[in-house]
């Protein structure tokens, strides 16, 4: 009873206090502020982020047979999103209103992809770009294929035509993914907002039919790929439909093996461990970089991982700016999810500083070092990164790894 009488103090508190915050920001001169609507959305809100969650049904079930209320899901689920990007400027991108960039309205959502490879720094930026409010975030559609590199045509194909599918908010006939889904919660639970309901009912998280209507909510959409090179997306820039903006992430070999050896991860799997193979990949990756540029010029960026954590905040903003995602509200939400979140149950402590990208040069052993500078040495060029002569010059503070590289052309 006691705890009781406590949460339901919070509540009225947390309340009260956002209900000032709401009057005050209306008498700071945005007069129609407080419309009936958005506090009934806010009541949704805060219903859904406090109350609910605290108690034994923490989400709304049928009354007959306790079956997820799947229309009551969606309607707070709408209500939440509103709530959340009623200051968003929505003409930052490309649009006049929320419903232009949702799917469940005849709308399009601003998709966004990132391209990679294993340790290179995408666990971080597809977080950050998840802390966007009103993001989607589809995790790695193609992690069933395991450590692999996708090659046989066949198979590029099929992992295409899903990457497709899933960016249309299109569940049916993804067996395969609901399958490895259903064993590895991971490949939802990095989708945060999707996460909040199957976590109390892991089964929402294989009805094709839920999660087509959920996902087509969402105005901005994003996803992170591995095992595709980048010459591949092609087919995906082409889809004028979808409209995707695609960022290339690209990191140090060195620092990519040092970070993939580390504890055993992949070790077993050749498309992973192996230096020649990644640093092929990176040679293709900038040749492919090159064509694309030339003909979707607004549709691609790339980035170094090392740029992204030695200039955190300019990169963060060249990189929203080319997503036309609005400036402050999404790295505010960066600012104070970085340091240390815990993401549906998953504690990640991703504190990015300066250091984190060149701890390879104090740990790597300098002939091991060595080997994938001379298997990468044309990707190396390519990319800007420096090589170093010897373990004494690889560890000095003097020894800066980076280099200006040319953009492809
Ligand atoms: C919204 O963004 C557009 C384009 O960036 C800008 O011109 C406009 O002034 C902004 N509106 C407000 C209210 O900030
Ligand atoms: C891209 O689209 C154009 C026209 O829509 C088509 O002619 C071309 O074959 C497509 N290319 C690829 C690689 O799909
Ligand atoms: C990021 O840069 C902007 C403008 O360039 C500046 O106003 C802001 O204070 C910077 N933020 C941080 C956290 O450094």
């Amino acid at each position: 009873m006691w705890r009781l009488v406590k949460l339901y103090s919070i509540c009225f508190a947390f309340c009260l206090s956002v209900l000032l915050i709401l009057t005050r920001t209306r008498s700071a001169g945005n007069t129609n502020y407080l419309t009936p609507e958005l506090l009934k959305n806010a009541r949704y809100f805060l219903d859904l982020n406090n109350r609910r969650d605290a108690e034994s049904h923490p989400i709304p079930t049928n009354r007959q047979d306790q079956t997820p209320n799947i229309e009551k899901i969606l309607d707070r689920t709408r209500a939440k999103i509103k709530f959340e990007l009623r200051d968003y400027n929505f003409t930052y991108s490309g649009v006049q209103r929320l419903e232009d960039l949702v799917m469940e309205t005849n709308g399009r959502p601003l998709r966004n992809i990132i391209i990679s490879s294993w340790r290179s720094g995408t666990t971080f930026l597809g977080e950050v770009l998840n802390a966007i409010p009103g993001n989607y975030y589809h995790f790695q559609p193609l992690l069933k294929y395991g450590h692999v590199q996708l090659k046989r045509y066949s198979q590029i194909k099929t992992a295409l035509s899903s990457i497709k599918s899933l960016l249309n908010c299109n569940f049916q006939g993804m067996d395969g993914y609901f399958d490895y889904g259903r064993q590895h919660d991971f490949q939802f639970s990095h989708n945060t907002r999707l996460w909040d309901h199957c976590k109390h009912n892991i089964d929402l998280c294989s009805d094709s039919d839920f999660m087509s209507k959920y996902c087509k909510l969402f105005p901005f959409q994003s996803m992170k790929i591995l095992r595709l090179r980048l010459r591949f997306v092609k087919q995906i820039l082409n889809d004028t439909k979808l409209d995707v903006k695609v960022v290339f992430l690209t990191r140090d070999p060195r620092g990519v093996m040092q970070s993939r050896l580390h504890r055993g991860f992949c070790r077993a799997a050749p498309d992973c461990s192996n230096a020649e193979t990644l640093c092929m990949g990176m040679t293709s990756d900038y040749m492919a970089a090159g064509r694309l540029l030339k003909r979707y010029p607004n549709r691609l960026l790339l980035l170094r991982f090392e740029e992204l954590a030695l200039n955190l905040n300019s990169t963060m903003q060249k990189l929203l700016k080319f997503l036309r995602l609005e400036h402050k509200q999404a790295l505010d939400e960066y600012l104070n999810s970085h340091t240390n979140t815990e993401v549906s149950g998953v504690t990640s402590t991703f504190r990015i500083s300066r250091d984190v990208p060149f701890r390879w040069k104090d740990t790597l052993n300098f002939e091991y070092a060595d080997r994938i500078q001379a298997t990468c040495k044309g990707a190396m060029k390519l990319w800007g990164y420096r090589i170093a002569h010897n373990a004494r010059h690889m560890a000095s503070k003097d020894f800066d790894p980076l280099e200006p590289y040319k953009v492809p052309h």
